[in-house]
């Protein structure tokens, strides 16, 4: 059999730093990896288990030896393998191979990626969508994908070149909101027209926007589109926003950073809808 092979529900213990299965999960670091494959890792019981309890297609379990008798990770374990994932029970040195550096973990999960289209998005059945312009910082991408998932927003959109909401960083950051919020990929016309056809509107912010984001009466469905954070919302796709709002600031600092400022105005946008 090859080592590759999907060994479905199987249980392998590996020690060698060579294993292929182990190279590959160790490539799923690079983003191009990750594009090619479709595939992205979650590391941490907690993720994985998030991940796995939302229905998400797990392909690969890998453990450390050192934790194989605890309760919640056989629990973790049962339910890959009844996903019919590979489960690999491995050594320290395999697992720190393959697992991030600082504040390494002792279970990691192989996930497929989600993405939809806007196409796929039912309009009527939105609430508040998130749009991000460009964003760059996986910190901060996984930080809105949690705050959406908080503040109940509907959906979480990425416009034109983004960083990747299947990184380490951003998933960690996400603390399992990654696997609660559906992810779209959009271009910015197709943005814009969906948004138009659907009469959804878009209200962006920007450090010049005429309104205080507290005056806007905030409709649902409506999408809030933030810009990124070297050079906020570029003007032209400014000028296509129905309304431009501004969080009014006391201090010298010239502008909030990204996942503060989304967080801000999300939940005034929310305000009326979220029970206490
Ligand atoms: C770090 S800021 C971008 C700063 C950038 N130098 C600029 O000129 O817009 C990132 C994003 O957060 C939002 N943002 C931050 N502070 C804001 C404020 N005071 N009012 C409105 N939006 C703000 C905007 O969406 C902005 O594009």
């Amino acid at each position: 059999m090859n080592e590759r092979d999907s060994g479905r529900g199987e249980v392998r213990a590996i020690s060698s730093l060579t294993n292929p299965v182990i190279k590959d999960i160790r490539a799923l670091a690079m983003k191009k990896e990750r594009e090619r494959t479709g595939l992205f890792t979650a590391e941490g019981l907690k993720l994985v288990t998030d991940a796995i309890d939302s229905g998400w297609d797990i392909r690969q379990l890998v453990h450390s030896v050192k934790v194989r008798d605890q309760t919640m990770v056989r629990r973790t374990i049962a339910a890959a393998q009844a996903r019919g994932a590979l489960v690999l029970e491995v050594t320290d040195a395999v697992l720190e191979k393959i697992a991030r550096r600082d504040n390494p973990q002792m279970v990691i999960g192989v996930f497929a990626q989600r993405w939809l289209r806007l196409a796929d998005l039912d309009p009527a059945r939105q609430t508040l969508v998130i749009a991000l312009e460009g964003v760059k910082d996986p910190g901060n991408l996984g930080t809105v994908v949690r705050t959406a998932d908080a503040v109940g927003a509907s959906a979480v959109v990425l416009i034109g070149e983004t960083t990747d909401p299947f990184g380490t960083e951003a998933v960690r950051a996400s603390m399992g909101s990654i696997f609660a919020r559906p992810l779209v990929r959009a271009g910015i016309d197709e943005f814009f027209d969906w948004a138009g056809a659907h009469r959804l509107p878009v209200v962006g912010t920007h450090l010049k926007g005429a309104v205080d984001y507290r005056a806007v009466e905030w409709r649902e469905p409506g999408i809030l589109l933030m810009g990124n954070e070297q050079s906020g919302l570029p003007q032209p796709i400014a000028e296509r926003c129905d309304a431009l709002v501004k969080i009014p600031m006391a201090g010298t600092a010239d502008s909030l950073n990204l996942a503060i400022a989304t967080a801000v105005v999300a939940f005034e946008a929310r305000r009326g809808r979220l029970a206490l």
